[in-house]
């Protein structure tokens, strides 16, 4: 029987459990999942700083939401009659139903807010500059893809929330010049948020959007490791140019993967999936009254990632609702192609960065302050209020 397990055991891992530096190596390469990593790596890009682990921590999310989806899919039906019940079934019926629905919200918001980061870390340490410039726009099409998941999660509860923020949302494309209000009907199928909607955003969330970010964050991933690992400073910057292919250099002296950079990502992984478990037992995702056309809630607000841009567009439909969104993501894509001198990569602020990053923190604050005000500050007809409670 021992042989027999030995046998099977031994069939599946090629190598042992590491014991050494060589065979920590051979374990790297020969595995499926663990040859993502280099097997060896630079200490620098161990460091907490060097990531603030939140590339990982997008992986991992987006992994937990599509386990925790594809369950959900065994009981929701993408239809009006039906949607809303089987939101109460999760609630009342279905085993583990609301702690699966509880953690798949959270951590879509929480998906939102550290892809958001990443980006925001990754731009501050330059790591967008030659050879990376692709890669980073590939991180930006992350970025609003990774919005429209969440927008198309939106309206599937099919409750009031869910109807008016995504009418808000659609209102929003509509008033794009000349193709607006295509745009609009081709998203929803129809005049109106409805039955056909429903089933578009239901196939939007479940399989495009889905297998768009899966193809392109494994091709997001590779680049990282073919671009030369991770930006850690001007002469590593230099180092990683080399080691892609780009000059001769020594490089930087590197250590195991395993167990260095494994083990540290199990840590974050458990800490991840207890976090979320946490804070999903505690705190229940929000279910309003059943979706009714017939009953506008004073003020219909968006999701609240789009709430900045309800606001802009509260000023002006065209500017702010669609040319300052789609000229920040254009903007955004273009940065690599003009902002090319490696000096103060890899350090997050350096002297010679200043005015890169201070007009990138000014963009957040400027998005940030547009979205607060959005969310708490606005009443009945969008009248502001002085006080949001
Ligand atoms: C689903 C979303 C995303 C996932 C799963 C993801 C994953 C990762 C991972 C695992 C890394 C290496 C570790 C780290 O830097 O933390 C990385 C690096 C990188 N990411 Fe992302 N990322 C996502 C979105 C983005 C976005 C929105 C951007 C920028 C707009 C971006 C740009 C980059 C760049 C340029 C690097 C290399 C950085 C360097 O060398 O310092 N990524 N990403």
């Amino acid at each position: 029987m021992r042989t027999l397990l030995k046998r099977i055991r031994d069939s599946v891992f090629r190598v042992g459990w590491p014991r050494d530096e060589r065979s920590a190596v051979r374990a790297m390469i020969s595995s499926v999942t663990l040859h993502i990593h280099a097997p060896k790596v630079r200490p620098s890009t161990l460091r907490f700083r060097a990531t603030w682990t939140l590339g990982l921590v997008s992986f991992l999310l987006l992994g937990i939401l599509t386990i925790t989806g594809i369950y959900l899919m065994f009981y929701y039906s993408p239809h009006p009659v039906a949607a809303f019940r089987s939101m109460k079934d999760l609630a009342f019926v279905v085993p583990f139903g609301t702690i699966t629905r509880n953690m798949h919200r959270w951590g879509a918001h929480a998906m939102v807010i550290v892809v958001t980061t990443h980006m925001l870390r990754v731009f501050l340490s330059g790591g967008y500059k030659p050879p990376r410039e692709a890669n980073w726009v590939v991180g930006v099409m992350l970025w609003v893809l990774t919005l429209g998941l969440s927008f198309t999660g939106y309206l599937l509860p099919w409750d009031q929330l869910a109807f008016w923020a995504v009418t808000v949302g659609a209102n929003m494309v509509g008033t794009i010049p000349g193709i607006g209000d295509s745009l609009r009907t081709l998203l929803l199928g129809d005049h109106s948020v409805g039955e056909s909607a429903l089933l578009r955003f239901y196939v939007l969330h479940c399989v495009v959007l889905p297998s768009l970010v899966g193809g392109l964050v494994a091709f997001h991933i590779f680049r990282v490791r073919k671009d030369g690992g991770l930006v850690t400073s001007e002469h590593e910057h230099e180092a990683a140019k080399e080691s892609a292919g780009k000059g001769k250099g020594d490089g930087p002296k590197l250590v195991p993967s395993w167990p260095h950079l494994v083990y540290r990502e199990l840590t974050v992984t458990l800490v991840v999936i207890v976090g979320l478990l946490v804070a999903s037992l505690w705190f229940h995702a929000p279910l309003e009254p059943e979706a009714d056309p017939t009953r506008t809630p004073n003020p219909a607000k968006a999701p609240w990632y789009f709430l900045g841009v309800q606001e802009l567009a509260h000023y002006s439909a065209f500017w702010g609702g669609v040319f300052i969104p789609a000229a920040i993501v254009f903007g955004l894509c273009a940065v690599p192609y003009f902002d090319r001198d490696v000096k103060g990569s890899g350090r997050y602020f350096p002297r010679e960065r200043w005015l890169a990053n201070s007009l990138f923190i000014a963009l957040l604050v400027f998005l940030t302050v547009v979205t607060v005000v959005g969310t708490y500050f606005r009443g009945p007809g969008w009248a502001f209020m002085y006080w949001p409670y």
